[in-house]
C-alpha cells in the first residue's frame, strides 16, 4: 500500500488516486494488511498516527503525491508532499508535528495548495491537535499531564436538561408512529441516553454495544466489538446515541457495523459535537452542542475514568506542561490564519 515515490501533480490534474471514492471507511472486518513496517516514516508520530488509522480500519497511503506549488518557466521551485492520503475519505492529511518551527511554512503551503487545487481536501493536523488526539488514547506528551481538577463549567445541569428535552422533542416529532431502537456505545453516553429516553414521546427500546480501545504500539490489532447488540436491528428504526463525536472514527466503524444489519433507518443523535477534530465525516441528525477542542468531563464523559458522575459538563484543568520543542508564543501567534 505504501508508495515511496510520490506522483507529481500540476494544478488542474486529477487530484484523487484512481478508484478512490468519497465516503466511509471500509466495512468492519476488512482491515487491509498494514503497511507500517514497509514505510520509512519521517517521524515516530507519523507512525503512531498510521497505527491509529489501522486500528480504526481506515486505509492510508504515506506521501503518495507531490503537488507543484511554484514554478519559474519549466523549473519547479516549490513542491508539497502531504504526509497521508486516506483514499476512502478522499482526504490528505499534513502533520506539523516534526519541527513546530516549520508550522507557519506548512500553513502557507496548505493555503497555496487549496488555492491551486480547490478540489483537493486537505486537513492540517497541528502538533497541539495531534498531542491532544493521541492523549485521548493514553499516548504522547499530554497523556501524562496531571489534572488539577475540574475547571470552567461549559454546560450547567439545567442547560443540559433543557437541550436534551429539545432534542427528545425533535426526535419524537421525526419518529412519530414508529418504535425506535436506541443504541448506545458504552460508556460515555449513559447519562445522555437515560435522560433522552425519559423525555421521548414515542416508544423506544434500548440496547448497547462496546468496542475495544486503541492500545498503541503494543495493541497491534484492529478495533473490535467487545459487546454486540442483543436485539436484532434488522428492519428497525435505529437511533445511535453518542455523548460526543470527536474524530468520527468510532462512529464510522459502528455505523458500518449497524448498516450491515439493514435497519429500516439509521441516524445519529449526539449530545456533543467536537467538529474541529473531525477526520472522518459522519452524518449527525441531532446535535446537542458544538464544543471546542478541550478535554471535557461530566454527564458521562470521563478523564481517565474520573468525573463521569458530575451533573454538568466542564473543562478539565490541566497542569501546563513545559514543551521545549513547541514554537515560542510569538511564532504561534503568527500562525493564526
Ligand atoms: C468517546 C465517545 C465516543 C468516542 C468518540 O468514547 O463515547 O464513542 O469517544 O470519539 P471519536 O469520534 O474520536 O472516535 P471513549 O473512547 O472516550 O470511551 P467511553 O465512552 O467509555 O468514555
Amino acid at each position: 500500500m505504501a508508495n515511496l515515490v510520490a506522483t507529481v501533480l500540476e494544478p488542474g490534474a486529477a487530484p484523487v488516486a484512481e478508484g478512490a471514492a468519497a465516503g466511509r471507511a471500509r466495512p468492519a472486518g476488512r482491515n487491509p494488511r498494514s503497511a507500517i513496517k514497509k514505510v520509512a516514516f519521517a517521524h515516530p508520530s507519523e507512525e503512531e498516527f498510521a497505527r491509529l488509522l489501522d486500528f480504526y480500519q481506515i486505509e492510508w497511503v504515506y506521501e503518495p503525491r507531490s503537488f507543484m506549488l511554484q514554478w519559474e518557466g519549466e523549473r519547479v521551485t516549490e513542491m508539497f508532499t502531504p504526509d497521508f492520503y486516506l483514499p476512502a475519505l478522499d482526504l490528505y492529511i499534513e502533520m506539523t508535528t516534526l519541527k513546530p518551527g516549520l508550522t507557519s511554512v506548512k500553513n502557507r503551503k496548505v493555503r497555496r495548495l487549496r488555492e491551486l487545487y480547490p478540489d483537493v481536501k486537505i486537513k492540517l493536523l497541528a502538533r497541539r491537535d495531534y498531542d491532544r488526539l493521541v492523549a485521548k488514547y493514553g499516548h504522547g506528551p499530554l497523556a501524562g499531564a496531571k489534572t488539577e481538577g475540574v475547571g470552567r463549567i461549559l454546560f450547567s445541569a439545567d442547560q443540559i436538561q433543557m437541550r436534551v428535552r429539545q432534542l427528545a422533542k425533535e426526535v419524537s416529532r421525526d419518529y412519530q408512529g414508529r418504535r425506535i431502537l436506541l443504541v448506545g456505545v458504552l460508556r460515555g453516553m449513559l447519562c445522555f441516553m437515560a435522560d433522552l429516553m425519559r423525555y421521548l414521546e414515542v416508544p423506544a427500546d434500548v440496547d448497547f454495544m462496546a468496542l475495544s480501545y486503541y492500545g498503541g504500539e503494543n495493541g497491534g490489532e484492529a478495533v473490535r466489538i467487545t459487546k454486540d447488540l442483543e436485539m436484532n436491528p434488522s428492519g428497525r428504526h435505529v437511533l445511535l446515541v453518542e455523548d460526543i463525536v470527536d474524530t468520527g472514527m468510532t462512529l464510522t466503524y459502528v455505523l458500518a457495523h449497524l448498516e450491515a444489519y439493514q435497519p429500516a433507518s439509521l441516524a445519529v443523535c449526539t449530545l456533543l459535537d467536537k467538529k474541529v477534530r473531525r477526520l472522518t465525516d459522519v452524518p449527525l441528525a441531532y446535535i446537542g452542542f458544538e464544543v471546542p477542542d478541550e478535554f471535557l468531563v461530566g454527564y458521562g464523559l470521563d478523564y481517565r475514568e474520573e468525573y463521569r458522575n458530575l451533573p454538568f459538563i466542564a473543562l478539565v484543568k490541566q497542569e501546563e506542561k513545559k514543551d521545549e520543542t513547541a514554537a515560542p508564543p510569538a511564532a504561534r501567534e503568527r500562525q493564526k490564519p
